[in-house]
């Protein structure tokens, strides 16, 4: 099978790597990929978000299955285009990666599907926003309504940031505030069959002890040794096959990958968040512990034939996963400066450990940073204490001058299981 992969972030280097390892996959393609992704699969330059071109690409290279990584592309209806050229491909429609592109819009289904969610309002007017910011109370959660790469959701005690953030927004979201540790659980659905993947939990604040701004995340582990073991069957039940069921009933079925990323309240397991695409890092820790060759279970999916798919098969380790972020992020980082050290981890830590590229690019025989997030260090171990010791040991080998990482991913976790 020949499979094109699109994106180019360390979500899609695991991607590559996990079909690069299925004996399945004759030819891999990844456009526009990275220096690290070149290791793996063959590179070729598109505008992601170009539908046509995406599709054009796909035609020329006859692949068998496009799988669309990010959310920018499948909101902007790429997946329909592949499609409508007759290529299968792994990502939902336009009209249900609305699912991740407006939370007004996810809302809507969650009530319609009786899904658990926080209480919430749309607001698009000063007034509504006051008021329910008084409805709710402190602590505050605004969230602009479209795509914003993970920077439209403020969570404040201060009503007077909270106002400002709703302003600047537009149309808002304003909820209630969910209280307990957050779980980001996938499935892969064809619209109607649901198969969970295992949840991992990601760290999303810059800074070790959950201080810092808001980023793309900056770790991840898995599997969640504190979560109930009967967490994902109740997910399945409550969130994921409801949400399916009621996007094929509007006529738009979703056939991709359904992130639910949800809080474990004191009241219940509640959805914070949908998203219409892998998430990053959460990938990263989840693939490294799947033994299910991927390739035709992203084809099933994507051909509307998972129904026959038996339940994914999973190692029994943990993995855990520490980004590198470059100077300054998640504010406008500084980029092009060379990285030094991949060649050991390769050499030193290889099999266990491995380092899974973001904002990456090659000049000449330089690997130089080009983005905010620029690896994505991945280990596995026999519990999340040897993954995590793993990880940190490959971590410290990297050089890139001012870059930071947290040093704290998966400790709470590591030392309670
Ligand atoms: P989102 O972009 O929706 O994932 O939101 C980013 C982060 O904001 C989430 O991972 C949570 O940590 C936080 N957040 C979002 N919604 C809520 C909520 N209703 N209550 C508490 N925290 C939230
Ligand atoms: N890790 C959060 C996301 O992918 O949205």
């Amino acid at each position: 099978m020949k499979v094109l992969v699109i994106g180019g972030g360390a979500r899609e280097h695991a991607l590559c790597r996990a079909l690069s390892l299925d004996p399945d996959v004759s030819a891999l393609h990844c456009a526009p990929g990275n220096a690290g992704i070149a290791d793996v699969a063959e590179l070729h330059p598109v505008d992601a978000v170009d539908g046509a071109a995406v599709a054009a690409l796909a035609g020329r290279l006859e692949a068998d299955l496009v799988v669309v990584g990010p959310e920018a592309p499948l909101v902007a209806g790429v997946a329909d285009a592949v499609r409508a050229a007759g290529i299968p491909c792994f990502g939902p429609s336009r009209e249900a990666a609305r699912l991740e592109g407006s939370k007004a819009f996810a809302k809507e289904v969650m009530a319609a599907a009786n899904v658990p969610t926080a209480r919430s309002y749309v607001c698009t007017t000063p007034e509504e926003v006051d008021e329910a910011l008084d409805a709710f109370g402190a602590p505050y959660v605004v969230k602009d309504d479209g795509l914003a790469a993970g920077k439209g959701v403020v969570v404040t005690a201060d009503p007077e940031q909270a106002r400002e953030h709703a302003l600047a927004c537009g149309r808002v979201v304003i909820e209630e505030y969910l209280d307990g540790p957050e779980v980001s659980l996938f499935a892969i659905t064809d619209g109607e069959t649901v198969l969970p993947l295992q949840p991992a939990q990601d760290f999303k604040r810059a800074l070790d002890g959950d201080e810092g701004p808001n980023t793309g995340g900056m770790g991840a582990y898995s599997p969640l040794p504190w979560a109930d073991p009967k967490l994902v069957d109740e997910v399945m039940e409550t969130v994921l096959q409801p949400t399916v069921d009621e996007l094929r009933r509007r006529g738009t079925p979703f056939a991709g990958l359904l992130y639910a990323g949800l809080a474990i309240t004191g009241r219940g397991v509640r959805v914070i968040e949908f998203n219409a695409r892998f998430g990053d890092p959460e990938t990263q820790v989840v693939l490294a512990r799947l033994r299910t060759p991927l390739a035709s279970v992203l084809l099933n999916a994507a051909r509307g034939a998972l129904a026959d798919e038996p339940p994914l098969n999973w190692r029994g380790d943990s993995a855990v996963t520490v980004v590198i972020a470059s100077r300054h992020y998640p504010a406008p980082p500084r980029t092009g400066d060379p990285i030094g050290g991949l060649d050991e981890v390769a050499v030193r830590d290889a099999p266990h450990a491995y380092v899974l590229h973001a904002g990456t690019r090659r000049e000449g025989d330089a690997i130089l940073s080009a983005g905010g997030r620029v690896l994505s260090v991945t280990a596995t171990g026999e519990d999340l204490a040897e993954a995590r010791e793993r990880a940190y040991a490959a971590v410290g080998r990297i050089r890139l001058d001012g870059s930071h990482h947290r040093t704290d991913i998966a400790a709470r976790a590591a030392s309670r299981s």
